[in-house]
């Protein structure tokens, strides 16, 4: 698979992501923001679903940090304090993005309300396997709004966004396998059946909801959803293991 590395086994040690993620500041400091300057040409269905993305983005991401503090692991807590700031970058370039398109952002949309709500009622665990299905629409959005729009200022910042979310993933795999180490084969079986059947759902909610900027970027509904089952057939085994014992290091 070209588009995530999940990596393997179970890992408690979560210094490897906080050196990446302070690496990636660095790098993203030395680099500095695209050419705001030039402008952006966005098409009313692209800013449109841009809009939408960039509300996902920019959560306070409090509720999640209180989980990762209560887990008890300082090192997982400051790498979610880093992945955090990055998904905060997001927001912040896409808001950007809009401006330099001449569109406003979005205070809210229901399709975050809902995702939101739904991961605060939960634990460490489950949130993650929720804020999971975003993180994998993501990595099949920003490729179509990379690859499929003709403005170079989207381009660059889809680009940006994607090689993040890229990262994101294996991280949050390690954290699960660590999550479902002691859990039995049936619990894990059936954490897998609910966590495909809400993939299936809002991957469904994403396709129609920015149906018109994915035909936008040449991308039909139904090759979307087959990108973005693909990438979670990867990312499920390695997330919650069935056949091997996880192993902790
Ligand atoms: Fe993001
Ligand atoms: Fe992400």
């Amino acid at each position: 698979m070209d588009e995530v590395q999940v990596g393997a086994g179970g890992a408690t040690d979560f210094a490897r992501w906080t050196g990446e993620f302070e690496a990636k500041v660095v790098a993203r400091a030395a680099a500095g923001d695209p050419d705001w300057a030039r402008g952006a040409r966005l098409d009313p269905a692209v800013a449109r679903s841009v809009q939408r993305f960039q509300v996902g983005e920019s959560g306070d991401g409090a509720n999640l940090i209180g989980k990762a503090d209560r887990a008890g692991d300082p090192v997982y807590s400051a790498a979610v304090r880093l992945f955090i700031a990055e998904e905060r970058n997001h927001a912040r370039l896409l808001g950007l993005l809009l401006r330099a398109g001449g569109q406003p952002t979005l205070s809210g949309h229901w399709t975050d309300a809902v995702f939101v709500r739904l991961r605060r009622a939960l634990g460490l665990r489950v949130e993650l396997m929720v804020l999971m299905l975003a993180e994998v629409v993501a990595l099949r959005y920003y490729r179509a709004l990379r690859d499929g729009t003709t403005d170079a200022l989207t381009t660059q910042v889809a680009g940006l966004i994607l090689a993040d979310e890229q990262r994101h993933v294996p991280f949050h795999c390690q954290r699960l396998r660590v999550a479902f180490a002691a859990s039995s084969r049936p619990a894990r079986l059936f954490a897998v059946a609910v966590w495909w059947v809400l993939m299936v759902g809002v991957t469904a909610v994403v396709a129609v909801d920015h149906g018109p900027a994915l035909r936008q970027f040449g991308v039909r509904r139904a090759d979307f959803g087959r990108g973005v089952f693909g990438l979670f057939a990867v990312i499920v085994p390695s997330a919650i293991p069935l056949r091997d014992p996880v192993r902790i290091a």
